[in-house]
């Protein structure tokens, strides 16, 4: 079910430590969390190891996250049927033909917190009759329900995105989530698959991914791991493949590197181990998204240190149980939380935040950080794809007409072609905290890419990539950059950042890149 095993991840360790053609010192993300923070150097020595594979970058590594939360769903991507907004189906255009170049592997819905106070019934069937409730965890605004489970699956549909819904552990029953299944999966002839037929789906949904609750531990019921545990294994039991389609249940796992949860969690479940385990890491900003110190930035980019060494602490930890490294570690929530500007808020939206020049980096230092781990993990989802938090896509408001491609989101299109590729082992010989990040990946069509993240505010380095089994002899690519690290692409600018073209050179076999002070650059080196 899940393709990694301890011997290909001992073989890449051991690989490291024997067959390395520089002597290089390892620094491995768990030893450089405690390094001090000292400044980079100006050439940096970088090992690309193309004949040591880690695994295949999986699609879903870049996976998203839209949550019933200010102005991500509603006045975001659903704008409703007659809207002066330009729109197919209620579907902001310029959203949707955004997000479809993207490529959007998988999107996790309805939440977040708001998945624990849903009730999936409320969101079917002719919208003038869907009951208004209140979102009572962000803002206690009025849910009118008219975007509902057809709705999200058309969502799915229009992106090419898998879906996955996130149950109603916290305060609904087994029996709703279990419903809600039979809904989307049975393919007719029941009294719950005849009405999605009625309501306008006639082949199920085929939905895979379901997340057993959410944050369980905290807004999805306040729970502890051992009691979560035990409503994991009754969820479970009732969540049964209704059709053709082999669920996999993702258990609500713990905030950041929370071992006891990990533990106490799996020990219940150890007979009973989840197809998932979902792992929240979001990496805090003390100030307002375009008002950051140098110093504020490179304290949240350290952060990514954390999130590297919790990845392979949790999965150690998991590996421990029998059959445990069948389970998936998945990074259900990640991205930068910065100081949330109440104007904002007010104006714009719950949890609207700015993405910015430093937003890019730290989505880089994350993507690059899955492609080294990609032996680790199954899916990460940033949180979220519009008008919250590290969005993808903003709009001033619901009433905002034009859509803004984000710095992130051309971070992320910086990293799309390693979707699919094999991971390869790379090493960084600069130990600083604010050393250039790398990553690469070989694959036949693409060749080898490398992704290359200078997070340094100030310093510009020269990155000397060693190429070790894989003879370049010409680099092209693409680089992300501003000097400014609270640069960001306004409604009245929204092109004023974007990838540019790049062309390092290659000199006796070697990568050789200027990267200045906070750039990100996916580089293709042709054999
Ligand atoms: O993404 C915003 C919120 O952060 C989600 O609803 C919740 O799961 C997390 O705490």
């Amino acid at each position: 079910m899940f393709p990694t095993n301890t011997t290909r991840r001992s073989f890449v360790r051991n690989a490291l430590l024997t067959t390395s053609a520089l002597t290089l010192p390892d620094f491995s993300a768990a030893q450089r969390r405690d390094l001090p923070d000292v400044a980079p150097s100006a050439t940096q020595e970088i090992l690309v190891r193309s004949d040591v594979d880690i695994a295949t970058i999986r699609p879903e590594l870049h996976g998203h996250f839209a949550e019933h939360l200010g102005s991500c769903i509603y006045g975001g991507l659903w704008v409703g049927h007659g809207s002066p907004i330009p729109n197919t189906n209620g579907f902001r255009n310029d959203a949707i033909e955004y997000l479809k170049a993207l490529g959007i592997p998988v999107l996790r819905w309805p939440g977040g917190c708001f998945a624990d106070d849903y009730h999936w019934r409320d969101g079917i069937g002719p919208a003038k009759d869907r009951p208004h409730t209140v979102n009572t965890n962000w803002g206690n605004v009025i849910e009118d329900n008219s975007f509902g489970t057809h709705e999200f699956m058309e969502l799915c549909h229009m992106i090419g995105a898998h879906p996955y819904l996130a149950g109603n552990v916290g305060s609904a029953s087994p029996q709703e989530m279990r419903d809600w299944v039979e809904y989307c999966n049975f393919p007719a002839g029941s009294t719950l698959s005849d009405m999605r037929v009625r309501n306008g789906a006639r082949e199920p949904f085929a939905v895979k991914y379901w997340g057993v609750g959410n944050e369980s531990w905290g807004c999805g019921g306040n729970m502890r791991p051992s009691y979560y545990g035990e409503l994991y294994r009754r969820y479970s039991t009732y969540l049964r493949n209704f059709g053709s389609t082999r669920l996999f249940l993702i258990a609500s796992g713990p905030s950041g590197d929370d071992i006891r949860w990990t533990r106490e969690l799996l020990d219940v479940c150890a007979n009973h181990m989840p197809a998932g385990l979902s792992m929240h890491y979001y990496e805090g900003g003390p100030a307002g998204a375009s008002h950051f110190t140098p110093q504020q930035a490179t304290d949240q980019f350290n952060i990514f240190h954390r999130v590297e060494s919790a990845i392979q602490h949790q999965r150690e930890v998991i590996d421990g149980y029998a059959n445990g490294s069948r389970t998936a570690l998945i990074l259900d929530e990640w991205g930068v939380w910065d100081a949330i500007d109440k104007h904002d808020e007010e104006t714009r939206g719950k949890l609207w935040q700015q993405s910015t020049m430093r937003s890019a980096i730290a989505a880089g230092l994350g993507l690059n950080l899955f492609n080294r781990q990609a032996d680790k993990l199954y899916m990460c989802n940033i949180a979220q794809i519009m008008n919250v938090l590290q969005s993808l896509l903003l709009t001033d408001g619901p009433e905002g007409k034009v859509t803004v491609r984000t710095t992130t989101y051309h971070a992320f299109m910086l990293f799309k072609e390693h979707r699919g590729n094999t991971s390869v082992v790379t090493r960084n010989s600069d130990s600083s905290q604010q050393a250039v990040s790398v990553s690469a990946s070989r694959s036949t069509s693409q060749g080898l890419l490398v992704s290359l993240v200078n997070p340094s505010p100030t310093q510009t380095v020269t990155a000397r990539c060693t190429l070790a089994g894989w003879t370049g002899t010409r680099a092209t690519g693409s680089i992300l950059h501003s000097e400014n690290l609270n640069d960001f692409n306004s409604f009245e600018q929204p092109d004023k950042l974007h990838p540019v073209a790049f062309s390092p050179r290659v000199e006796s076999g070697k990568l050789i890149a200027e990267l200045p002070p906070l750039s990100m650059a996916t580089i293709k080196v042709e054999a």
